[in-house]
């Protein structure tokens, strides 16, 4: 990820957002999966609130920090799509999928949404480039070297202007377009890691290894 980005503060990179100069292919192709999303989340519209705002703040997030918007805004609208699995649907996708997390699945159900999304949706959108993939499967976990678009799921998916103004939150969204990706990706790594911790929740050891990576 390179160091630069546009000086903006969170609310108004919303209305700084440059129109978009996306192909016909490009906008074909988003408004397929917007639709396909509406329709997937008909019976849930909370979380269709949240995936369209991860989807307009990956976007606008993407020409902050010079990635690519199409592949943040798509990611953005797929990155939920199996979150409304049962645990034991999600553990029997997770196998299915070979899906590998170094440790019992039991114990690491609410990450595998992201991975069995990613496996899943590459035969639905073939078209679709791989990093939006990439993306989707690391949103729930992060990663050590993440790609600027992956880095911006991630993080457009905590900060989204329809989740709660948490303190935690609120640090993270004052914090775009005033550091680079960098630094905001390990301090949004880090809230959620210091989320589980302060919630007794278990954490993932590769989860540790990630963060280990991230500092140096
Ligand atoms: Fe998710
Ligand atoms: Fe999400």
């Amino acid at each position: 990820m390179n160091g630069t980005y546009t000086s903006v503060s969170f609310t108004s990179m919303f209305d700084a957002c440059k129109p978009l100069q996306y192909t016909e292919e490009q906008q074909a192709i988003i408004q397929t999966v917007k639709a396909d999303v509406v329709e997937h989340f008909t019976e849930q519209p909370k979380r269709l609130k949240h995936i369209e705002g991860v989807a307009l703040c990956a976007r606008c997030m993407a020409q902050v920090y010079g990635a690519d918007p199409f592949i943040c805004e798509v990611a953005g609208y797929l990155h939920d799509w199996d979150k409304y699995l049962s645990e034991e649907e999600l553990i029997a996708q997770a196998q299915r999928y070979n899906i590998d997390m170094g440790v019992e699945l039991q114990k690491v159900v609410p990450l595998l949404h992201g991975k069995i999304s990613a496996c899943k949706l590459k035969d639905v959108y073939p078209e679709l480039p791989s990093e939006v993939f990439d993306a989707i499967d690391t949103h729930t976990t992060g990663c050590t070297q993440p790609s600027a678009e992956s880095a911006i799921v991630y993080i457009a998916d905590l900060i989204e202007p329809s989740r709660p103004s948490y303190n935690s939150i609120e640090r993270i969204r004052s914090l775009v377009g005033t550091v680079g990706l960098d630094e905001l990706y390990l301090e949004a790594f880090k809230s959620t890691l210091l989320y589980l911790i302060q919630a007794n929740k278990y954490v993932w050891p590769q989860a540790l290894v990630i963060y280990n990576e991230l500092i140096k």
